[in-house]
């Protein structure tokens, strides 16, 4: 290994905690060590918090004008009753969000379940609704896609990621490990799968040790940019692929970024630089380590259950997934790209290609600069949407 490669890796002097100190560094995390550790990662919400998050939801829902008629919620609501809810002291639905957030998220093991909200008790818009506030505790949220949308739907919209300019949580297809573009991505699930659409997470300090104990070899195509597909979400006078490190050591911190099918298809683009074979040969040995089941800690979502995961020291992904005929009963959750402005690590200038800045609270997402943010609580303009592309 070439000795600035070396001092790279010796650089790293914030090693994720809970990974390390509970030697999850080396073993990665067995769904049985998971398990054991439950009280490190699952929550629960008391009746007097969700008795909190029903009121402030349903203010939301007050100062939603027509939103049974356009699906849409205040945002303008939810910043109000959020910050009605920070300035509550002593208000225990925030200390509980914040703990969990900042020292299992953020600073912790990268991942944690908060369950349950009573999604079959309320209508989908205060779940909606409910659930943006929630998120909002944690930070400001960031756009998922150029049409400003802040509150995502993660479902099947028949569509396939053959389509370069389709983002596979569009799909029924299995998604593959990967990062998503924010400090913080939260899902709420309101309806499983009928069969599959298993989540499963890895650490990325363990896949790092891994490499570096087994093939360090091919650490250098993985700590060099690498030309990553946009996916058709190009900002204003930018390309449609950007280059980025798999692995980013900075200030002492490991962070990823990582999808290997929009790291493939940026090929496509005969600009873009190549990928060598040694390349292909350390991306598909990083894939190999992900997809160890002993690396793995796999969950089911319930309806109700959330899941925070941090995108820096953790990857994720989602099996393939077959849904119930009838619409009302398919897979559906909701997704949040957050952005807190306190306790984040720094970031490399370099992810500012992908994360538009590196400052806290302003980071991650994808879209424009001057647009307007939007929150649909229903999953039908969407796919009105994606009727008009198609
Ligand atoms: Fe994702």
């Amino acid at each position: 290994m070439a000795s600035n490669i070396q001092e790279i890796i010796d650089s790293i002097q914030h090693p994720d905690e809970a990974w390390t100190r509970d030697s999850y560094l080396k073993e990665g995390i067995s769904a049985i060590e998971a398990n054991e550790l439950r009280e490190k990662w699952l929550f629960h919400l008391s009746k007097d918090e969700i008795d909190l998050l029903s009121h402030a939801a349903d203010n939301v829902l007050k100062q939603s004008e027509q939103y049974l008629e356009t699906f849409l919620l205040s945002l303008a609501a939810v910043e109000l009753e959020t910050n009605k809810l920070l300035k509550d002291e002593g208000n225990s639905l925030v200390e509980k969000i914040r703990f969990i957030s900042r020292e299992k998220v953020l600073r912790g093991q990268g991942f944690a379940i908060i369950k349950r909200i009573p999604v079959e008790l309320w209508h989908q818009a205060k779940v909606a609704a409910a659930y943006l506030i929630l998120s909002r505790l944690v930070g400001p949220l960031r756009p998922q896609n150029k049409a400003g949308h802040t509150l995502g739907h993660v479902a099947d919209l028949g569509l396939s990621s053959d389509n370069p300019n389709v983002r596979v949580y569009q799909t029924k297809e299995r998604q593959t490990f990967h990062t998503d573009s924010s400090d913080i991505v939260g899902l709420l699930c309101i309806r499983p799968a009928k069969e599959g659409g298993i989540s499963a997470v890895v650490s990325t300090p363990a896949i790092f040790e891994r490499i570096k104990e087994t093939r360090s070899d091919l650490l250098p195509s993985l700590l060099k940019p690498l030309a990553a597909d946009r996916r058709g979400e190009i900002p204003p006078g930018g390309q449609p692929y950007f280059m980025i490190p798999v692995f980013s050591i900075y200030e002492g911190y490991l962070s990823c970024i990582y999808q290997r099918q929009y790291l493939d298809s940026s090929q496509r683009f005969p600009d873009a630089p190549r990928q060598t074979s040694v390349d292909v040969e350390a991306l598909n040995y990083f894939d190999s380590l992900c997809n160890d089941p002993s690396m793995q800690f796999s969950m089911r979502l319930e309806p109700g259950d959330i899941q925070l995961l941090n995108n820096h020291s953790t990857l994720h992904d989602r099996s393939a997934f077959i849904d119930y005929p009838e619409p009302s009963l398919r897979r559906h959750l909701l997704r949040t790209w957050i952005a807190p402005e306190e306790g984040v690590r720094p970031l490399p200038p370099i992810f500012a290609q992908r994360y538009g800045t590196v400052e806290p609270g302003k980071r991650g997402g994808v879209g424009l600069v001057d647009q307007i943010p939007v929150a649909y609580w229903d999953l039908s303009p969407i796919l009105q949407e994606v009727k008009l592309e198609t």
